[in-house]
């Protein structure tokens, strides 16, 4: 199959590239990619070699591009991760979350209308149903929760879902869907919670905590949630979301003093800042449908997870510091001058 993963080079469209090159060989991946802030093709560098990857520069809201791209590939599947990502970018800057979340995934519908697809499966967000009540802790996400976004990123990662159940209804476009919940591991943007605490914790900064700390998200190894997508991309039934969590639920203050501990820093770094504004309370994932008729299960336990994910940023300063200075950004230039 000849399988495009769109936001390849970002925390965790590169670990299913990766995963794919390396456990299917018999497969062709393409890995299509803007290469915005937090595209980063240092994350492909295993693969890069290999014979069944390629990397083509290209943003998936540029219809031109997009529909001379799927006449010359005829992909297979489409599985796409690119997005805009960063709530806290989503409440300054919502129109870039507008053109890539929602244009970019109509235009790839479009494309995959004329010309033709296997599979368009779309890489959604648990935060699509909005948040939960902290003292409910009864209360899971479900396939059948309402749709009830919060923030201008899940508004828009909500709107493309939408999209994409209308192409399937009135196109027949053969689409799934997955909502994860927060995923963790290597790579990840140090905008995010976790690597810009550990960040921050090793440097003796101050750890802004937003609120009172006590919100709560449930965590997932990027690895695990990869593994669940290529499940539902190669066995998941067409016209489904599919709820991938694995019920590592912990408040920010637990997910901070965590990473403190480990990197051997004080809880006097902890400092309480203004909240974000909306900011989710809880998010909480049912995952029975995808273990039940997948047979999915996580392999990663948090606890010791985690732990692994702060020692690989601790022995991997390098990475993390290169993007705070903006240097990375010269990465591409340098390693595909005579590629693209
Ligand atoms: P990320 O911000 O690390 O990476 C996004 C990637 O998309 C980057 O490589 C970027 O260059 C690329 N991109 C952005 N705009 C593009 C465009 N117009 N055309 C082509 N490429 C473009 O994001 P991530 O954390 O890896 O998230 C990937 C997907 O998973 C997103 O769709 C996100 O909504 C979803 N998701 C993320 C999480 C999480 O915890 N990070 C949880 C559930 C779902
Ligand atoms: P984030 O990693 O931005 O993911 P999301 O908002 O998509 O869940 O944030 C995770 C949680 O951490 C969220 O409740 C906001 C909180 N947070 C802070 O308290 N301080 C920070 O500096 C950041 C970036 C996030």
């Amino acid at each position: 199959m000849k399988i495009c993963v769109t936001g390849g080079a970002g925390f965790i469209g590169s670990v299913m590239v990766n995963y794919l090159v390396k456990n299917y060989p018999e497969d062709y991946i393409v890995n299509l990619d803007k290469l915005t802030y937090a595209g980063n093709l240092e994350n492909c560098k295993e693969v890069e070699n290999e014979p069944n990857y390629k990397f083509v520069k290209g943003d998936i809201a540029d219809r031109e591009f997009i529909f001379k791209l799927f006449e010359e590939e005829k992909f297979d599947v489409i599985i796409n991760f690119a997005a805009e990502t960063h709530v806290d970018r989503s409440v300054e800057f919502p129109d870039e979350f507008v053109r890539t979340n929602v244009i970019g995934t109509t235009t790839l519908l479009d494309a995959c209308k004329q010309y033709g697809i296997r599979r368009y499966h779309q890489v959604s967000t648990d935060e699509v149903y909005g948040d939960l009540p902290l003292d409910r802790p009864d209360l899971f996400f479900t396939e059948t929760t309402p749709i009830h976004a919060s923030s201008p990123y899940s508004a828009a990662k909500a709107s493309a879902d939408l999209f994409v159940m209308a192409y399937h209804r009135t196109f027949n476009i053969p689409v799934t869907i997955s909502r994860c919940s927060n995923n963790y591991g290597q790579n990840q943007f140090p905008e995010k919670l976790i690597p810009l605490m550990i960040s921050r914790a090793t440097a003796g900064e101050a750890l802004p905590v937003y609120g009172d700390g006590a919100n709560v998200r449930d965590w997932l190894h990027v690895e695990d949630h990869c593994k669940a997508i290529d499940l539902i991309v190669r066995y998941g039934r067409v016209g489904e979301v599919y709820n991938i969590g694995g019920h590592n639920e912990r408040t920010n203050l637990q997910v901070v003093k965590t990473i403190l501990e480990a990197v051997g820093a004080d809880e006097s770094l902890i400092k309480y800042v203004k909240d974000r504004p909306g900011h989710d309370r809880r998010y909480a994932i049912d995952p029975t449908k995808i273990e039940t008729e997948l047979g999915w299960k996580p392999t990663y336990n948090f606890d010791t997870g985690i732990r692994q994910t702060i020692k690989w940023y601790l022995d991997n300063e390098d990475w993390w510091k290169r993007i705070i200075s903006g240097e990375y950004q010269n990465y591409f230039k340098e390693m595909y001058k005579d590629r693209v």
